[in-house]
């Protein structure tokens, strides 16, 4: 039997893979996707395709015993986190390293389908810092523009967020920062802001007024499963394979030959195979798509790719912290999990930080202020394959999450301080005030410029190229995904105009 081929293979559907596909198959190319998460469009017995943080069950996490959230006390009690029996291919990821714990979502949408939906665009000059390879003038007037249209990415109706009840905690929040002499923004967002007003007069089933965010929102988000994958299938030439992962690459001829695992739900290998292209893009995002290169690399299956394959890993500075308010200043029972203000006080020269207002959304007063700083920290961290496991294994210390916390502390203690608030403790075990070992923002791994060229082909390896946010060094100082969106555009127009024949 000959082995299948398809001409173009992407690994992922996350957002890199996801634009790349659409424009493959515009252009005429046929393209398969493979996604070893599953395709969420089935509902459970509960009628939802999507279990909410309140209540989860094993939809939320991708083959974990128990629920990891990123907050895992409540009054320093162990109630947040639910056990879930039997592991199952649930859409919520976190993969664990020493002193560093990365969110993922497993699904056709990537993290689309798991994340808040914030959308910003980072500020030129801080871009053209992180990425000097890349024609800014490009990106700014073309590429950042059809992103955002592409994604559906929307604001919030003023007069709506100073009424509504479920952004009283945004409100009560920015107030505090202002008190402290700090800017706020509000942030664009890919979530529907009339879907969510709907939502509040109870027009339409709630989702992001029902604790829903990340297990997945069962309406109102647009995803990449309504957007660019949607079209990309809508071409007629793109399909996208489920519940298989990519396991060894290596070269054939002109092109490519990657071995697949199918499993089913419960985990269970149906099936090893063999599939063959022409053109091989990875979009198995930072960890993904780094953790396949290094084992190609290091296995002996393409023992020539560049040896900064694994380097400049970074998690975006990511750190939470929480604030204590007075009982005066209540944040309300009903909050959307859908963030729409940050603290912006990115200029600062020492202590840049992005800080946006996040939800707690139990249902009740908790009269705490949360928040996911994004700060700049110049530590780095590095893959390298581990031969025993099979897997990537990230080497990052405690230390390096230091300047990300020094950063964060800046902020919020002068917030505290004009409001004569103080940090809450309760809410990360080990009595914390912050959290930065873990992340939502994994940036790098196969950097644009070093491990690839300045369009994301793999150095001295024809046909093989990188399209997700592992090209990017390390920090963005905004939430990442517009931009690994409109870096995927651009380069793959390149691609298609250089190197893609139909
Ligand atoms: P992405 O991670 O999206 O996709 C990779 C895909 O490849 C996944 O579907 C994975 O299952 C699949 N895959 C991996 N290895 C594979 C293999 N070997 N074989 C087959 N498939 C494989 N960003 C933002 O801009 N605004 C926000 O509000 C948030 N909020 C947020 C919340 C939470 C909880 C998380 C986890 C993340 C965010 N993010 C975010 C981050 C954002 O979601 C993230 O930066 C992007 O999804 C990264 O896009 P990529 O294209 O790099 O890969």
């Amino acid at each position: 039997h000959a082995t299948p081929y398809t001409p173009a293979l992407i690994v992922g559907t996350g957002y890199g893979a996801a634009v790349t596909a659409l424009r493959l198959g515009e252009a005429g190319i046929r393209t398969t996707m493979i996604e070893m998460g599953q395709q969420w469009n089935t509902p459970g017995p509960d009628g939802k395709v999507f279990c909410s943080t309140l209540d989860p069950d094993r939809r939320s996490m991708w083959f974990h015993r128990r629920t990891e959230a990123p907050l895992d006390t409540f009054l320093w009690l162990d109630v947040v986190n639910r056990d879930l029996g039997t592991p199952y291919a649930g859409v919520l990821d976190r993969i664990d390293y020493p002193n560093m714990g990365v969110y993922v979502g497993r699904g056709v949408g990537g993290g689309s389908l798991v994340n808040g939906g914030m959308a910003p665009t980072p500020q030129r000059a801080y871009f053209e810092k992180v990425l000097p390879q890349v024609d800014a003038d490009a990106m700014y007037r073309r590429y950042f523009p059809l992103a955002r249209r592409m994604l559906g990415v929307n604001t919030i109706d003023p007069r709506y967020l100073e009424k509504t009840p479920a952004y009283q905690y945004a409100r009560v929040s920015r107030k505090h920062a202002h008190q402290a002499g700090f800017r706020t923004a509000v942030v664009p967002n890919v979530y529907s802001f009339d879907y969510l007003e709907k939502e509040e007069r109870r027009t339409v089933p709630r989702s992001a007024l029902a604790g829903e965010v990340i297990y997945g929102n069962n309406h109102g988000k647009q995803s990449l499963d309504k957007t660019y994958l949607a079209d990309a299938v809508g071409t007629g030439n793109v399909t996208i394979r489920t519940l298989t992962r990519v396991t060894t690459i290596r070269r054939q001829g002109n092109g490519y030959l990657v071995g697949l695992e199918q499993i089913d739900t419960a985990g269970k290998v149906l099936k090893r195979s063999e599939l063959a292209c022409r053109y091989l893009f990875l979009g198995a995002g930072s960890v993904g798509t780094t953790e396949l290169l290094l084992r190609a690399r290091e296995t002996g299956t393409l023992p020539d790719l560049p040896a900064a394959i694994g380097n400049g890993w970074g998690g975006n500075g990511n750190v939470m912290t929480a604030r204590a308010n007075h009982l005066w200043d209540p944040t309300g029972p009903l909050q959307s999990t859908i963030p729409t203000l940050a603290i912006d006080n990115w200029n600062d020269p020492v202590h840049p930080a992005f800080a946006e207002i996040a939800p707690l959304p139990v249902g009740l007063e908790t009269w705490a202020s949360l928040y996911l700083a994004i700060t700049v920290n110049p530590e780095r961290g590095h893959f390298t394959y581990n031969h025993s496991t099979d897997r990537a294994d990230l080497h990052w210390s405690a230390d390096q999450s230091t300047p990300s916390v020094r950063s964060a502390q800046a902020l919020f203690d002068r917030i505290n301080k004009a409001v004569g608030t103080t940090y809450r403790r309760d809410l990360f075990s080990g009595n914390r005030p912050f959290a930065a070992d873990f992340c939502y923002h994994p940036l790098g791994g196969c950097l644009l410029g070093k491990a690839t060229d300045t369009y994301g082909r793999v150095v001295g390896h024809s046909n093989l190229y990188v399209t997700d946010g592992s090209l990017i060094p390390g920090s963005l100082g905004v939430n990442p995904f517009v931009t690994i969106t409109a870096l995927a555009e651009r380069n793959v127009a390149r691609l298609l105009a250089t190197d893609l024949k139909p």
